[in-house]
Order: C-alpha cells, then sequence, then structure tokens
C-alpha cells in the first residue's frame, strides 16, 4: 500500500480529493500524515475530521522556502510516518537539498498551470495576463528549480470572456481535483515508478 503524506498550506480541496478518492476505492493508497507551516490551514482542520494525523511545523525565521531545523523536523515527521511519497498541495514553499536529497525523486507537486508556462505564483492570474486561451494544471516531480521536473499528468481548461482570477482558478481546481487522484494512481498501480526506497523510521 502507498504511503502518502500531504504538505499544504491552504485550504485543502486537493488533499480532500485524495481522501476522496481512497475512501471510493479508486485510489489504493493511505494518507499516514498532513503537514503544514501555517497553524490554522483549513487543511489541517480537514484531516483531523478525517481521523488523519495533522501536523504544524513552524517554519520561521523562513519566509518563503522549508529549511533549517524546519526542514529537519518535517524529515523525522516523514520517516515516523514512513512515508513513501510527499504530496505538495498548496504548500506555497520552496523546498530545499535536504528535503529533496532525503525523498529524491519521491517528492510531487500539483501547480495552476500547463508548466513549463507560468511559473511561480497566482498562474491564473499570469495567464489571463498573457491573455492566453487554455490554461490547466500540472501534476509532476519536483527537483530543485521552482515549477519544474518531469510532468506526470496535465489537465487543460478554457479560458472564457468574461473570466477573473476567482473563476479561471476556480474552473483549473476542478481538473486539480481529478489530476493528483490520476497522478497518484500510476503510482500505486506501480505504472509509474518511484525513485529509491521507501525510507524506513531510524
Ligand atoms: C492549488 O490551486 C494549487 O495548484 C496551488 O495552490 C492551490 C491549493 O489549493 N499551488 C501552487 O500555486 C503552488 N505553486 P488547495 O489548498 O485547495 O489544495
Amino acid at each position: 500500500m502507498l504511503n502518502i503524506a500531504i504538505l499544504g498550506s491552504g485550504k485543502g480541496s486537493n488533499a480532500q480529493a485524495i481522501i476522496e478518492a481512497i475512501a471510493a476505492r479508486t485510489l489504493d493508497a493511505r494518507i499516514v500524515c498532513v503537514i503544514s507551516d501555517v497553524a490554522d490551514a483549513f487543511l489541517l482542520e480537514r484531516a483531523r475530521q478525517h481521523g488523519l494525523p495533522a501536523l504544524h511545523v513552524d517554519c520561521a525565521p523562513f519566509k518563503t522556502k522549508l529549511d533549517g531545523a524546519a526542514e529537519q523536523r518535517v524529515i523525522e515527521i516523514l520517516r515516523a510516518y514512513q512515508a513513501d511519497v510527499i504530496v505538495l498541495a498548496g504548500f506555497m514553499r520552496i523546498i530545499k537539498a535536504g528535503l529533496l536529497g532525503a525523498y529524491a525523486g519521491r517528492i510531487i507537486n500539483i501547480h495552476p498551470a500547463l508548466l513549463p508556462a507560468f511559473p511561480g505564483l497566482a498562474s491564473w492570474q499570469q495567464a489571463l495576463d498573457y491573455g492566453v486561451k487554455v490554461a490547466g494544471c500540472t501534476v509532476h516531480f519536483v527537483d530543485a528549480g521552482t515549477d519544474t521536473g518531469p510532468i506526470i499528468v496535465q489537465r487543460a481548461v478554457p479560458v472564457l470572456d468574461g473570466d477573473t482570477p476567482a473563476t479561471l482558478h476556480a474552473r483549473i481546481q476542478v481538473e486539480e481535483h481529478e489530476a493528483y487522484p490520476a497522478a497518484l494512481r500510476l503510482i500505486a498501480s506501480g505504472k509509474l515508478r518511484l525513485a529509491g526506497r521507501r525510507v524506513l523510521a531510524s
């Protein structure tokens, strides 16, 4: 059984989609822990509602990255819960070398754009500003770059006349909630192999 750890900073709708896919038995996996850098993230509340271990890790003094003592704490938690795959679901910090090295090839992310277009923040706003007619989302392996790494799944949505950042992001999120379980199904079924072996608790 694939052990999933979820890291996120926000409302956790992607986590919810993964929880529901597991409950519906369309994804053969279990969520072993949910971690957030934001103490009052609704993601953690959702996890508790589903009886999942929900942990806050204070990432100060860093504002935009997971580094130092917080990174070590996250690695300890992932090992303790025997995570096989680290699922970034709205985790708004850059992953640094310590975690990348500890879980090489086993960290995946969802990004609200058709990468390599529009990496970084508020990609739906970038898409509107650029005037693209097709937007979407990407699930990809995480490497040392910002929103780079091999692509696993992409799903497209049209950009409609009159779209606002909010309406476009909402349309993208509908596809995200299909894309993340689909990507995890590829991994859980063995069709897509993760690099390295499970890191056992030491
Ligand atoms: C999602 O749209 C995700 O693609 C985005 O944050 C949102 C989290 O939503 N992630 C990024 O922008 C990362 N670069 P959620 O908390 O409801 O899952």
